[in-house]
């Protein structure tokens, strides 16, 4: 009798469940996503390898030599990962044809925000009017632009945003030691921003994306927090192991660069840009080589005025491409940022 009455009740109960379950409303996103606009920022300030070398035991031959960077920028003691986000990111918002308050979603990829909590993301949302957007920071390191419009396109598509910013932005003089020999030429300070919204055709393609935490420490801060506090550890710049890094990125990335292109259906001679991460220009170099781009495409070398700006490398390369006319809107660009982690991400776009 107990069992009975507790078989049928378990039963009504479980049908409830199932017709409460069965009212639930499943988001209806845009059936395709593009990048609508892309903006920058510069700051004022450009630095050397004459000024660079006034720090470590180098020089200006060698660093262009190995490196590919002429010169980078450094933004002002006082401007924040934030503050270049804003410039960056209003006009790509304004170039969309939109104003803050269309934006539902803001992604900022960055590993120099220099506060553990809030996001830069939240203030960045207030500041150009999209409040109460979702927002929130992505740490993926030199790879963070790249996930961030993997997401933004994955929200478009899946409904939870209809006007997503991605920014990329870094302050990277903050976390660099200048009398560092290994570091202190390679890295820069920038920002560049992305509206990524519906549209009618494809317009961001597959992103072949990935981990490899075993080369967790090849470039990483050089203390933790806690170490800082508890141990007396001198300020957390970045270390990197260069040559393990540029090893991985040579040889693993541009397989991940072609499956990308397989995933897509495109061929290397379909491509209007390719756009990877700015680390070294000879890095650059062996990824074009082992793609076997032809010599047609076109290819962001951005680097040598900007220096690698880690997640804003890839946006700055994109709009400064746009800018001289080397890569058309509307045209296919791959891209691909890979870095600390180790994390790595790609994708087929069309440009804006
Ligand atoms: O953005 C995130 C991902 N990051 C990257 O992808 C960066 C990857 N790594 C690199 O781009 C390169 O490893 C660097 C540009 C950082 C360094 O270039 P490298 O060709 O790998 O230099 P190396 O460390 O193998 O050093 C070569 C030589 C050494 O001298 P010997 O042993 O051959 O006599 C170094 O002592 O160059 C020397 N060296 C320098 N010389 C002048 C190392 N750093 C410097 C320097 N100036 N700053």
């Amino acid at each position: 009798m107990t069992t009975t009455t507790s078989t049928s009740a378990s039963t009504s109960t479980s049908d409830s469940i199932s017709a409460s379950a069965g009212k639930l409303i499943q988001p209806q996103g845009a059936q395709h996503a593009r990048i609508l606009s892309v903006g920058a920022y510069w700051p004022e300030r450009v630095v050397t390898n004459d000024e660079i070398c006034q720090t470590i035991d180098s020089s200006d031959e060698w660093i262009r030599q190995r490196s590919g960077i002429v010169s980078r920028r450094w933004a002002a003691k006082d401007e924040s990962v934030t503050d270049m986000a804003e410039i960056a990111a209003r006009e790509a918002i304004e170039r969309a044809g939109l104003t803050g308050s269309d934006i539902d979603g803001v992604l900022v990829a960055t590993v120099t925000h220099p506060y553990q909590t809030p996001s830069s993301a939240a203030l960045l949302a207030h500041r150009v009017g999209a409040t109460p957007a979702a927002a929130m920071d992505l740490s993926a390191a030199c790879a963070g632009f790249c996930h961030g419009v993997a997401l933004a396109e994955n929200m478009v598509r899946g409904g939870s945003a209809r006007y997503v910013l991605v920014v990329g932005v870094e302050k990277l003089s903050d976390f660099t030691d200048v009398t560092d020999r290994s570091t202190a030429f390679i890295f820069g300070d920038g920002a560049g921003a992305v509206v990524i919204g519906p549209s009618d055709s494809p317009g961001i393609g597959p992103t072949m994306w990935g981990s490899d935490g075993a080369a967790w420490d090849v470039i990483q801060q050089k203390h933790s927090w806690i170490d800082v506090r508890d141990h007396e550890a001198d300020w957390p710049a970045l270390r990197m192991a260069g040559q393990s890094v540029f090893r991985w990125a040579v040889w693993q990335m541009a397989p991940v660069a072609r499956k990308t292109l397989e995933a897509s259906g495109i061929e290397p001679q379909d491509l209007a840009a390719f756009i990877p991460h700015q680390a070294n220009a000879r890095i650059i170099d062996a990824m074009c080589k082992q793609l076997g781009l032809p010599e047609s495409v076109p290819v962001a070398r951005d680097i040598a005025e900007t220096g690698n700006t880690s997640a804003a490398s890839i946006p700055l390369a994109m709009h400064r491409m746009l800018g001289d006319g080397s890569a058309p809107s509307g045209g296919l660009a791959l891209l691909i940022g890979f870095g600390a982690g180790l994390v790595y991400a790609s994708q087929v776009v069309i440009l804006p």
